[in-house]
Formats: C-alpha cells, sequence, structure tokens
C-alpha cells in the first residue's frame, strides 16, 4: 500500500502550486503531465515542509513486505555497517552520536566494566560550591527565582531581574515613544538602523539557506519590529518609513523585498502577520489585505495570520474583538486569502485533525500551523492523517512502529476493541 497524502504543493519554476489528492498516487500523472509539457521549469514537489526532486524521491524506498528487517544474530560492524540500510531511523547515524562506532571500539555493553576508563578527579571537584566548569552557565541556575506572575527576567521589560544581573535593553522602535507603560522607552531607528536591521534579514535568510531550510517566514506580527512599523500605534514617524498606511508599509515590505532577492526563488518565502491589532486606532484586517496584496506582488508565497501584539497578549488579538474559541484566528486566514488573492496559513487553537481538515476543505486557508497542540502530542500529524483515514496502514510512522501498531489493530479488532 503506498503511503498516502491528502494536500500537495508542485513548484512549476518560482510558483508553488497547490494540488489536491486523497492519494499521492492521484498526483503522478499530473506531476508528469507537467513535467513533459514544461522540461525546463524546476518542478518540485512540497510536503510537509520538505522538498523532493521527484514524488519517486518523496515516496523513499518501499516498505518491506516482511515487516521490520530482522536483526538477530547480526554481527556488529564499526561504523554502523551491521545495521540494516532500509533503516529509516537516520538521528542517531549522525556522527558522535553513536560514540563506540565512531571510535571504532565494540558498543560499550559488550565491554568489560572494568576496562572503563576511571574519571580520577577527586569528589569535591564536583556538585554544590564547585568550581564553574567552562560549559556551566555564568549564573547559577539554582538561585531563586522571582514567584511565578511576577517574573522580570525579560531584559526587554522596564524591570529586568536584577539578581540575576540583567540590566534592561536599551530597545529600539519606529518612534520614541513607548506604547504602554509597562514597556520601556525605546530609541527611534534612523535610516543607518533600518538599514543593519534590513541587511541582517538578509544574511539571517542567507544563512538559513546555507543550513538546508526549506522555507523561511519574516516575522511581522506580534509586536516585533516589523509589525511596530506597520501598526499607527506604535510608528508616529514623520518620514517616509510613518504616516499612511503606504509608507508605515515602507519598511516591512523593503524588508520583504530584500529577503525575497537574497532567497532562492524555488524556495517559499513565508511571512507572519497579526492580522489585527484588536486595540481603538491600530492595524485592521483592511490594513492586512492591503498589506497581503503588496507582499504577493513581492513574491511573498504565503501569509501566517495570526494576530495581537502590540498591546495585551502578546500572540494573540483578545482585547475586545476577539473571543479565544477553537480556530478563533481562521477567519482572517479566509478573508485575506479571498481578498487579497494570496495562499494563507492559519494558527491559533487548531485542535482536531477534523477541524484542521474543515478549514482546508472549506477553502478558508492552504496551510494550518499548529503550536501548542503539537507539544501535547507530538505525533499530532501522523495521528491527524490516521484519525481521516488517509493512513490507515501506518506508512508514515517509522517501520518498526507501524508493524507493532497494525499488528495490535487486527487484535483490538479481534477483542472487539474500538479505538
Ligand atoms: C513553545 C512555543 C513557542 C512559540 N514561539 C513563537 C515565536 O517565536 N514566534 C511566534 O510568532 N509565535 C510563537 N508561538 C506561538 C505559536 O506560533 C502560535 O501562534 C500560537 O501558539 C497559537 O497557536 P496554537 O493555539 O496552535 O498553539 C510559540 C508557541 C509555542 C507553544
Amino acid at each position: 500500500m503506498p503511503p498516502r497524502h491528502a494536500y500537495w504543493t508542485i513548484l512549476i519554476g518560482d510558483s508553488p502550486t497547490a494540488f489536491r489528492a486523497r492519494e499521492r498516487d492521484e498526483l503522478l500523472p499530473t506531476f508528469e503531465r507537467l513535467r513533459a509539457k514544461q522540461p525546463d521549469a524546476v518542478l518540485k514537489w512540497f510536503e510537509r515542509g520538505r522538498l523532493w526532486a521527484s514524488p519517486e524521491e518523496a515516496r523513499g524506498p518501499a516498505p518491506s513486505p516482511t515487516g521490520p528487517p530482522d536483526r538477530r544474530g547480526k554481527e556488529w560492524r564499526p561504523g554502523g555497517a551491521h545495521r540494516d540500510p532500509r533503516d529509516r531511523f537516520k538521528k542517531d547515524k549522525k556522527p558522535g552520536a553513536r560514540g563506540h562506532e565512531d571510535r571504532g571500539g565494540p558498543p560499550p555493553t559488550d565491554r568489560p566494566r572494568a576496562d572503563r576508563p576511571r574519571d580520577e578527579r577527586p569528589r569535591d571537584d564536583r556538585g554544590p560550591g564547585a568550581p564553574r566548569r567552562p560549559w556551566q552557565p555564568k549564573t547559577d541556575p539554582r538561585a531563586p527565582r522571582p514567584e511565578a506572575g511576577e517574573r522580570t527576567d525579560r531584559p526587554w521589560r522596564p524591570k529586568p531581574d536584577q539578581a540575576r544581573g540583567d540590566k534592561p535593553w536599551q530597545i529600539v522602535a519606529p518612534s520614541d515613544t513607548s506604547i504602554g507603560d509597562e514597556w520601556l522607552k525605546p530609541k527611534a531607528m534612523d535610516k543607518r538602523e533600518l538599514d543593519e536591521v534590513k541587511d541582517a534579514f538578509v544574511a539571517a535568510a542567507k544563512r538559513a539557506h546555507r543550513a538546508g531550510f526549506e522555507i523561511v517566514e519574516l516575522h511581522a506580527a506580534h509586536g516585533y519590529l516589523l509589525h511596530t512599523f506597520l501598526s499607527p500605534l506604535s510608528n508616529q514617524r514623520k518620514d517616509e518609513y510613518g504616516g499612511s498606511r503606504e509608507t508605515r508599509m515602507r519598511f516591512p515590505l523593503e524588508v520583504a523585498q530584500a529577503v525575497r532577492a537574497a532567497w532562492p526563488a524555488q524556495k517559499p518565502l513565508f511571512l507572519r502577520v497579526s492580522s489585527i491589532d484588536d486595540v481603538e486606532g491600530g492595524w485592521s484586517l483592511e490594513d492586512t489585505i492591503a498589506f497581503a496584496k503588496e507582499l504577493k506582488a513581492l513574491g511573498v508565497d504565503v501569509i501566517d495570520c495570526s494576530s495581537g501584539g502590540i498591546l495585551g497578549s502578546a500572540t494573540a488579538a483578545t482585547k475586545t474583538l476577539l473571543k479565544r474559541v477553537p480556530g478563533f484566528q481562521i477567519p482572517f486566514a479566509e478573508r485575506i486569502r479571498k481578498e487579497a488573492g494570496v495562499k494563507t496559513m492559519a494558527v491559533g487553537l487548531i485542535l482536531t485533525a477534523q477541524q484542521a481538515e474543515d478549514a482546508l476543505r472549506n477553502e478558508s486557508a492552504d496551510l494550518i500551523a499548529v503550536g501548542r497542540e503539537a507539544l501535547y502530542d507530538p505525533n499530532w500529524p501522523v495521528h491527524a492523517a490516521l484519525a481521516l483515514g488517509v493512513d490507515p496502514e501506518y506508512a508514515h510512522w517509522p517501520q518498526q512502529y507501524g508493524w507493532w501498531l497494525t499488528r495490535r489493530d487486527g487484535l483490538l479488532k479481534k477483542l472487539g476493541v474500538n479505538r
């Protein structure tokens, strides 16, 4: 049974184009047709944040029909040569992760205890009061912390944690007015500082490319610097970067344009917005739609639709308009998608597979982002695939897990236990 997917993006030249199919194989003819029609265009298969040269490569080696390989009685060899090449657990093969193999010796369990080198340091060199080792933090992590709710160890707050030796930062912003009493007074950025920040964004994108990332997302939400240029509450500049909506958008657009030029054309560029400030006189959804249209024209591929952060909660607008209910920010993704004609990503209290699926099927968004639910259930994507019936045979799970779970399913069925 080939692995299945419900949502796909194929990159045709520079532009990611979404295709939907319940099964991966349904898309193969499309892919082949496009490849035959435009042999010179870069066609890439984009799935779960990874790019593949072809659907065949995405599919990977066929799962073994006989279940996980039997390694019993396999002789141990240095360098991991004893491991089955079909083993999809690549992580622990990183150099150093299996130290005994890199050193060319037998696994530690094979070595008699008495042969292991002894730690000869005197005991008073360790434990409380011992001299700080170079890799240990300079501040004592066991020092008493402020009470919960009084945490002040954030140096961009007016009262940093003096006990830890933190000093307040000199923060920068479009204007030198602090937006709320609890905030530090910023320094207004001059043109040279704006250029420095733009260059730093570009340098970061280039580093991300060299490091192998497939997507970068610019942060223009949640009260971060680019957001503070957009919002009239925080941008009171009198020069070409303040004033009307058009001029307030200028600096974030310049950054987006510079990053787009530096980030490879075939790699998607996302940008996160606070769709609304939800504060009177603040940034509105109409503003975001206008901004999204400009971003699209510059080649930004996806708008990640969050909200808030200028005042109140840092990651969601809930001051006046919004109640935090499951999927509360999906309507932003939907309107921006429809009115700016750009792909959007929905985020915020998206909990279940069905909720995510509905948002995609209703064309409210093109992508779904899951934050805290993924902390709660790190296997969320594979559980969602199971819940939606697109991966009944555990093809997306590590091969060994799939083998065990398929058998367990058989047993549960026999016992009449529903899962
Ligand atoms: C551990 C953690 C770290 C986060 N860090 C950031 C961040 O650096 N920037 C940001 O915009 N949002 C950040 N968020 C917010 C999430 O991106 C997301 O917008 C928010 O959690 C709402 O989605 P959720 O309900 O699915 O968690 C973070 C969330 C979590 C749980």
